[in-house]
């Protein structure tokens, strides 16, 4: 199984006629630089010439590069700047539509509206030189059909399920005429404080790449150009707070947060969204290390980045410009193309051109990297309009991917499954008669397709002689304020069984979510503990775009099922997994912590000088447990399996090879499952202090019961180089711990060496 990591590779060589060509547009710049600036502006002058000239690395290239070129030359100030401007469309349209036809329109975003996307395809084939518009949206998990967002994605532990949904999603968007996607979003993070960790795959770079790539396949599957965002670090912002600047040191950024990048890069993504927030201090927006040095050379990205919405502007706030003209400056130097609604380019880069403080070749180079992705989605081809997969596909993939993201943190007693011999069921929470999805970033206005509630899809799997007695419990989706919890207990004194289902939902995850308490609400642990004081057991189930800290909630709860967003087709998903139809087999994409005084946290941390034990003097805490209430990696089944033989093909590992490293897996339950099979690498003696584990392999197989399989993963030497403090890749070679098995805390262990 080839490791998909991708390490982060040098880009193309710097041309040498960039060198006198930069000498020329310095002079004429006369902006006033000092020396580290001047560096920076001669390197992303030799950089943005090397990425336009490198672009014809291929035939293909050529050729589209000679189109460019040729439709650059023909191109008026006004039209080049047109092509570096995003809008939001809105009213007046007309007034819209007026610019578009002036050329002064390169893209737009939101446009939900076939017969409003006909007419600004129309009004842009009125232009002078026509040149199509890109149609942006956050086309992610929702269009019509609303899946699971990314996050339970990534639970699954099954990319072909990710590129399944992302194709799903994007051949619904793509049939009203939209043609480039605000996703995946691939960054990795630490902090469940942060609302938008729903959007990402978690923590692990990994199971991030992997994933990224995936979900980039998809999009470009189902007819969407994929953009990887936000570049970089937006999942690192301090405190969790959304918008937050991150503090990232270089090593930890091409070992941790640029991975996925590639991964999305490699796999066909051609545009890139800045990140709102400053990384070290420079905003990504205005970062021309993070966007010449990192990802044009050292990623070797070729296609263009757009500032993500109105990040231009926000260079104000973020004190580096004292308006909008110098935003924009700033930006276009520090390689950004596309101006997200922020008019900045749009209103000041004729006059900062003409005033010297930016070059025609920064603006040429923007337009011609905007031009060249358009040429590559065919967009100056004869358009057609695709039509919707089937719906019945749609629902199908979304079924499945729901099953497969739940995560069974505990099944003390096996509660579950509902056994048929139960007879009463009370079905706790408002959420199980919740029939409406909505997502901030999904299409507004759009019909809600059919659904089921998993109260009737309960009802609809209930054995013989079963029966639910159901109560909301509490007043509002969201959990905060009780209904009458006096009638959910008497209900819950009646059953044999108890199913408690609280949730996170009503926008209280994606962008601009971050929060400071994680625990349930006062109402929903109020009404788990009443319900747990019958003496009944006990099924929590919790419905969150984010992990939660669930350690008082644990203490009461028999069984949690972490069931994250199900939405369209999830809810029946659930019944299927309550009732056993189903046997669960997700895994946790991030830890879960038992209290926010535990985040940033991670399985892959460094041991530190005195790892924590009982001892006082160690990296413990005096008043919390250091490990995670549930650990990345984490699920268990309605079966049980079982590691042994671990087989490296060698002990020794050449720094350029690879072996084969095989493991076997036993079914020792009664009934057929599915688990991840994972592995991880540490590097005890390093040149640098190395995680004390980092996933490098994961396979999901089925297993009936009594089934034995031996799982092979191919590990290569170059999946365990690091990076130093200047981010250049190191391979040594040195002592290598292996560990499989079915979560990050394996105990199935070998020992290597790399040579
Ligand atoms: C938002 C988000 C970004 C999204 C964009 C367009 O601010 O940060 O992820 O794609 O605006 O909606």
């Amino acid at each position: 199984m080839p490791a998909p990591h991708m390490p982060i590779e040098r880009g193309p060589r710097i041309g040498t006629n960039l060198l006198r060509q930069s000498r020329t547009q310095f002079k004429k710049s006369r902006v006033c630089l000092t020396r580290s600036s001047l560096i920076w502006f001669l390197l992303a002058q030799l950089l943005a010439w090397s990425t336009f000239a490198a672009a014809a690395d291929t035939q293909h290239e050529q050729i589209v590069a000679e189109k460019v070129e040729s439709l650059v030359a023909r191109m008026t100030l006004t039209e080049k700047i047109g092509q570096l401007n995003l809008i939001s469309q809105g009213e007046p349209v007309e007034e819209q539509l007026a610019s578009v036809r002036a050329g002064r329109v390169g893209a737009m975003l939101n446009v939900v509206d076939p017969a409003i996307i006909d007419r600004y395809r129309e009004a842009a084939s009125q232009s002078r030189l026509k040149i199509p518009l890109l149609f942006g949206l956050d086309a992610v998990d929702v269009f019509r059909i609303a899946f699971p967002p990314p996050i339970a994605w990534a639970a699954t532990f099954r990319p072909e399920l990710a590129e399944a949904a992302s194709r799903s999603v994007a051949g619904e968007t793509a049939a009203i005429g939209v043609n480039w996607t605000f996703a995946p979003m691939v960054d990795i993070s630490r902090d469940p404080r942060w609302g938008r960790v729903v959007e990402g795959a978690g923590e692990d770079p990994y199971l991030g790449s992997v994933m990224a790539a995936a979900r980039v396949r998809g999009y470009l599957a189902g007819g969407l150009m994929p953009t990887a965002k936000h570049f970089v670090g937006y999942g690192a912002g301090e405190s969790g707070r959304d918008y937050n600047g991150a503090l990232i040191p270089t090593s930890d950024l091409y070992d941790r947060y640029l991975p996925p990048f590639q991964a999305a890069f490699n796999a066909g993504a051609q545009t890139v969204m800045g990140a709102l927030n400053a990384i070290n201090g420079v905003p990504a927006t205005a970062n021309a290390f993070l966007m010449y040095r990192v990802l044009r050379r050292d990623m070797g990205f070729k296609g263009f980045v757009t500032s993500d919405y109105n990040a231009i502007g926000e260079l104000i706030n973020h004190g580096l410009a004292a308006d909008l003209a110098a935003a924009s400056r700033l930006a276009l130097k520090a390689g950004i193309d596309l101006d997200m609604e922020g008019y900045g380019y749009d209103r000041h880069l004729a006059a900062e051109l003409a005033a010297s403080r930016v070059t025609q070749i920064q603006i040429d180079h923007a337009v011609a990297r905007i031009l060249t992705v358009k040429f590559n989605m065919g967009l100056f081809d004869e358009w057609s309009r695709k039509t919707a997969p089937p719906e019945a596909e749609t629902r199908k993939i979304a079924r499945q991917i729901a099953r497969e993201s739940f995560v069974l943190l505990k099944n003390d007693n096996t509660v579950l499954p509902i056994a048929t011999g139960v007879k009463t069921i009370a079905l706790i929470g408002d959420a199980a008669k919740t029939d409406f999805d909505e997502s901030w970033y999904g299409p507004a206005g759009l019909t809600q397709p059919a659904t089921q509630t998993l109260y009737d899809a309960m009802k609809e799997r209930l054995a013989p002689g079963q029966s639910i007695v159901y109560e909301p419990a509490f007043a509002d989706r969201c959990g905060k304020s009780l209904a009458d919890d006096a009638a959910a207990v008497r209900a819950a004194e009646r059953a044999d069984v108890i199913v408690l289902i609280v949730t996170e939902d009503c926008e209280f995850s994606g962008e601009g979510t971050s929060r400071a308490n994680l625990d349930l609400s006062t109402a929903q642990q109020t009404v788990l503990d009443r319900l747990s004081a019958t003496g009944k057991p006990l099924v929590l189930v919790v419905t969150a775009g984010r992990p939660l800290t669930l350690t008082a909630a644990a203490a009461k709860a028999q069984a949690i099922l972490y069931a994250w967003l199900p939405r369209t087709e999830g809810r029946a998903a659930l019944a299927e997994i309550l009732t056993g139809e189903v046997n669960p087999s997700g895994k946790l994409p991030m830890s879960l912590p038992r209290s926010v005084g535990q985040i940033p946290i991670s399985y892959d941390v460094l041991p530190t000088s005195r790892p924590p034990t009982e001892s006082r003097y160690t990296s413990r805490y005096l008043d919390e447990n250091v490990t995670p209430l549930y650990p990345f990696g984490f699920g268990l089944s309605y079966t049980t399996f079982e590691y042994t033989k671990l087989r490296p093909q060698s002990v020794v590992l050449d720094l350029a090879g690879s072996m084969f490293i095989d493991v076997d897996v036993t079914n020792t339950g009664s009934r057929s499952g599915q688990e991840v099979v994972q592995l991880y690498v540490r590097r005890p003696v390093a040149s640098r202090s190395r995680p004390i584990r980092e996933l490098k392999g994961f396979q999901k197989i089925a297993l009936r019961p009594g089934e034995t399989r031996t799982v092979r993963f191919d590990l290569h030497g170059r999946a365990l180089a690091f990076h130093d403090d200047e981010g250049k890749r190191v391979e040594e070679p040195g002592p290598v711990q292996i560990f499989v098995g079915g979560s990050s805390q394996a105990t199935l262990s070998a020992d290597l060496v790399m040579k």
